[in-house]
């Protein structure tokens, strides 16, 4: 049912598994002995990060944020709302930011510079997408799955209106689906 919305799948299943074994043993080089914050930043975050951590192979801690710029339209507001914050004191700690995709860059950037302003030791980005196209400041994620172009896209986590987060892939919508919402409203 929702398959019948996607125009072109960008990024498949296998893709998306390939991608995830390569950020796993990359991260897992990097932080063998630093006992991580791992921080996921939902909800975008939840497919990406469930398969994710089950490739990192060493002592790590969980933790999440729930924050929202897009208000579930189709850009970024620039406005960054902490909706829930974490539970866990990052002072001194390692953290690794793990989004679905960094566009804009304004959601990591403000994140960031708060964990650091709480005296975080290092904030490192995981991403699985990122869009340089959309950047409006300056940053680069630490570690990427895929870059994509500049297109709007769903699934693995990815919504339009909260809509289409369970895809198992990633893809753009039809037009027509941001028509009949136009028609709606
Ligand atoms: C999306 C996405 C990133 C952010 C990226 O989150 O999950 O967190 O936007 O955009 P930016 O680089 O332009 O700031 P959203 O605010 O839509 O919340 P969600 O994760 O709950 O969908």
């Amino acid at each position: 049912m929702l398959h019948k919305d996607i125009e072109e799948v960008l990024v498949s299943q296998e893709e998306i598994k390939t991608i995830i074994k390569a950020l796993g043993t990359a991260l897992t080089e990097d932080y063998a002995n630093k006992k991580p914050l791992f921080v996921g930043l939902l909800k975008g975050c939840v497919p990406f990060i469930s398969d994710l951590l089950k490739e990192l192979d060493f002592m790590l801690e969980v933790d999440f944020m729930d924050v929202s710029s897009y208000h579930g339209g189709l850009q970024s507001s620039g406005d960054v709302k902490i909706v829930k914050d974490l539970s866990t004191a990052v002072k001194g700690r390692h953290v690794i930011l793990a989004e679905d995709i960094v566009d804009s860059g304004q959601t990591i950037q403000a994140i960031r510079s708060m964990l650091l302003y709480r005296g975080a030791a290092s904030v490192r980005v995981v991403t699985l997408l990122d869009k340089p196209k959309g950047r409006v400041v300056q940053l680069q994620p630490d570690y990427v799955g895929r870059t994509i172009p500049d297109a709007f896209v769903v699934g693995y986590g990815l919504d339009y209106q909260e809509f289409y987060r369970n895809l198992p892939y990633v893809g753009t919508l039809k037009p027509s689906v941001y028509q009949t919402e136009n028609e709606e409203s």
